[in-house]
């Protein structure tokens, strides 16, 4: 089974082909899905800026479209010295396929990550239950 350096091998290939020519910002992020694939994503920037989709939700969306729909460790790399927080737009699509006690490692532009739970970055998660 992928672990925590094959997702941060994964999200660094893919923060390497991020396309970010408004903010200069290079994102990776990769995703365990519940089966062991893993699927990378990178920010795509728009001249339009408000369609910019983010590293994270690209890699979750890899994953649906493989078929998996269950996150098992979630990693995202930015390129700042802070470890990348997800913004709270990708919270909540982490959260849409993600437990509660689910890691998300968060690392900063040299590979080194703080580790945090999904609980703990949407401490009142919205689900559509009624
Ligand atoms: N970005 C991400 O890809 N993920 C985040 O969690 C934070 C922000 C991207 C969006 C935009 O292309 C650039 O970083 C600057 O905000």
């Amino acid at each position: 089974m992928a672990g925590k350096n094959d997702l941060l091998q994964a999200a660094k290939e893919a923060r390497a082909r991020a396309y970010a020519p408004y903010s200069d910002f290079h994102v990776g992020a990769a995703v365990l899905g519940a089966s062991g694939g893993v699927y990378s994503g990178c920010n795509v920037e728009n001249a339009s800026f408000g369609l910019t989709s983010c590293a994270e939700r690209n890699a979750i969306f890899a994953m649906v479209a493989a078929g998996e729909t269950e996150i098992r460790e979630i990693l995202v790399i930015g390129e700042s010295e802070e470890f990348l927080p997800p913004c709270g737009a990708c919270r909540q699509v982490i959260a849409e396929f993600a437990a509660v006690p689910t890691v998300v490692h968060m690392c900063n532009r040299r590979g080194e990550c703080r580790d945090t739970t999904v609980g703990e970055l949407v401490p009142f998660i919205f689900h559509l239950k009624k």
